[in-house]
């Protein structure tokens, strides 16, 4: 016979037995877990963020936010998805202005109705140190981060990350991301497949290159920049006088790099001050059929020049980004803190990112991924002037000559809906390139439908749409 007590005692030994029995340990995620983001609708999937510290004794610790797939979130792959700059936020950009759950609007988030985790686990990375919530508690790190370093520091974060989601470690596994990205995707899957060839660690699935965001090159300067020139010719940016002189006396990839190095020569500035002042300030170099956000070239100029502000598209996304990430309750939320900085930014004020990386071709590394059979698709927002559709659909025919990889998808339009969506070409069934059509430089913001198409069909691996849907 046992008293109540004994009882007790009894099952509390039971019970201590069974946990540590079972290895019942708490989720390393759960700290975490975001309970809901101010001002938020109420979604069904769940969302994460925090830190990942990738350098104890300097103190450094990347940020990353991280929303789970809509529906059935075990069946879908993992997608990392870089911004770039270099120093520019993948929250603020990627998740809040292009390819994420949410848009901010006024004091609330709006459903992004075209949002990436409908059809992939979106993990979203502030890399390197000193942009956005990452930091590195030595200051002396901001001076010279070059590519290397970011390479590093995101392997580094990417493997310890998956100690704190090992639910994720053998899914499918994608590197994406935008404009400087170009360096960042391929330099870290690089790096993957070397560590892989020591002991599999990551399950390395494709690579989607887009060429599209923020200013500067990708794959290859050169070819990249002075595509520059005919764009603006081509859309009547640049008279016919300025485009001879633009491509013979001084093109843009001299400029850069004369203006990188402090030796601008008095000819490449009598050129570049010519283009600027045809150009003008007031047109959108991602989109040159955009309209402009009034407030934030206002925040650059004093020049007053009243715009039709637009209906459909907010133009003025960055700055609702802006305050909201700044907004003291919606940190909290995230877990996210300001350290070293009085205020999160779009892009870094506290890095020095060595710029004379741009120059570094990264087409070669594409080749070297290709070869170790991870597809690979490079996409184009066809309105881009900055990083133009022409040098990157050169630049991916180039690499396709050379490595003797076969047209398996001849040139042709494809479809979203009853429109075209762009046109498509796929190389050896492994190689494909992309346009989206009437998208910017940051294509899922100003082309969201037609964007989540082209992820759909490159993580499926299925052909883009070759005819017409919704035939009544
Ligand atoms: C750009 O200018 C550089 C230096 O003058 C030259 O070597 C290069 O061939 C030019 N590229 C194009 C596409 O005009």
């Amino acid at each position: 016979m046992h008293s109540p007590a004994w009882e007790a005692l009894i099952m509390a030994a039971i019970l201590v037995q069974v946990c540590s029995s079972r290895g019942l340990r708490p989720n390393p995620a759960l700290p975490d877990r975001i309970t809901k983001l101010p001002g938020q609708p109420q979604v069904s999937f769940q969302q994460f963020s925090g830190y990942i510290t990738v350098d104890e004794l300097r103190k450094r610790a990347l940020f990353y936010y991280f929303v789970e797939a809509e529906m059935d979130p075990s069946s879908k792959p993992l997608v990392l998805w870089l911004n770039g700059g270099p120093g520019c936020s993948s929250l603020g950009v990627g998740a809040f202005s292009e390819n994420g759950p949410f848009r901010p609007s006024g004091q609330v988030l709006v459903r992004n109705e075209y949002s990436w985790n409908k059809e992939a686990n979106m993990l979203y990375l502030e890399a390197p140190a000193g942009v956005g919530f990452s930091y590195s508690g030595d200051s002396s790190f901001y001076d010279g981060v070059n590519d290397r370093k970011t390479a590093w520091d995101n392997l580094v974060f990417l493997q310890r990350w998956f100690n704190k989601f090992p639910g994720y470690k053998n899914r499918g596994l994608y590197i994406t991301g935008e404009s400087y990205a170009g360096h960042y995707v391929p330099q870290l899957a690089q790096l993957m497949v070397e560590f892989n060839k020591k002991a599999k660690i990551f399950n390395l699935k494709g690579i989607a290159v887009s060429v599209l965001t923020m200013g500067n090159p990708v794959l290859e300067f050169a070819t990249d920049f002075n595509s520059r020139a005919e764009f603006f010719w081509s859309h009547g940016l640049i008279s016919d006088s300025t485009y001879r002189i633009f491509t013979s006396a001084c093109n843009y990839s001299r400029y850069v790099s004369e203006y990188y190095r402090g030796s601008l020569s008095a000819v490449c500035a009598r050129v570049m001050s010519q283009v600027t002042r045809e150009t003008s300030r007031f047109v959108d170099k991602y989109d040159v059929t955009l309209d402009v956000c009034i407030s934030s070239v206002l925040s650059q100029s004093l020049v007053l020049s009243p715009q039709q502000v637009p209906e459909n598209i907010d133009v003025c996304i960055e700055d609702e980004t802006v305050s909201y990430l700044n907004r003291k309750d919606v940190q909290d939320a995230l877990h996210a803190r300001l350290t070293g900085v009085t205020k999160w930014t779009v892009c870094s004020s506290v890095l020095q990112y060595e710029l004379l990386n741009l120059e570094i071709p990264t087409i070669t590394l594409v080749g070297s991924l290709l070869k170790a059979g991870i597809p690979v698709l490079v996409y184009s927002g066809d309105q881009d002037s900055v990083i133009p559709l022409t040098g990157s659909r050169t630049l991916v025919q180039k690499l396709a000559n050379e490595m003797g990889l076969k047209t398996t998808v001849p040139y042709r339009v494809w479809f979203e809906g009853k429109q075209v969506g762009g046109w498509t070409q796929v190389y050896g069934e492994m190689l494909s390139f992309a346009t989206i059509r009437g998208a910017s430089h940051e294509a899922p913001f100003s082309q969201p439908e037609r964007s989540l198409v082209l992820f759909r069909s490159f993580l499926q691996g299925i052909p883009l749409p070759e005819t017409f849907s919704g035939f009544p």
